[in-house]
């Protein structure tokens, strides 16, 4: 089924020159790119954003890191999206992500992990009229 999921391409990918070889990845895969902004989001944007995620101890840093500056935040579109996305992400610890996923191939961290994807359809549905009220 068509579905559509929201990307953060976050501040360690802009900060490191990634945006292209993160973008070819999703574009290569045949995934449809229908919004795209780059901007410094401020702190009630990602409490917003990480709602679930506001109380635990790793919020605060995580905060300081996704609002320190500019992301690129993108809805892409394709079959079964959510899913599709997430797994090109590849896991949450770049230490642990697979060989052939952004985050294995691309990052030593947890916190930097270079990318956002949702985790299912109706964090997608969320997401994206939080970053892209208009669509
Ligand atoms: P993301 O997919 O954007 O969803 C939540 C984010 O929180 C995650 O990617 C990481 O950037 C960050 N995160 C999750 N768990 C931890 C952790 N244990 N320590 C630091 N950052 C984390």
């Amino acid at each position: 089924m068509t579905q559509r999921t929201l990307v953060l391409i976050k501040p360690d990918a802009v900060r490191r020159g990634l945006v292209g070889e993160v973008l070819s990845r999703f574009e290569a895969k045949g995934l449809a790119i229908v919004a795209m902004e780059h901007r410094t989001i401020d702190a009630a944007l990602a409490d917003a954003h990480y709602a679930e995620h506001v109380e635990k101890d790793f919020y605060p840093p995580l905060r300081d890191f996704v609002t320190s500056g500019p992301l690129v935040s993108l809805v892409l579109e394709g079959d079964e999206a959510v899913d599709v996305v997430r797994a090109i992400n590849g896991a949450t610890d770049g230490r642990k992500a697979a060989p052939g996923t952004i985050r294995g191939d691309l990052s030593l961290s947890n916190r930097e992990n270079l990318v956002h994807g949702s985790d299912s359809p109706v964090s997608a549905q969320r997401e994206i009229a939080l970053w892209f009220p208009s669509l």
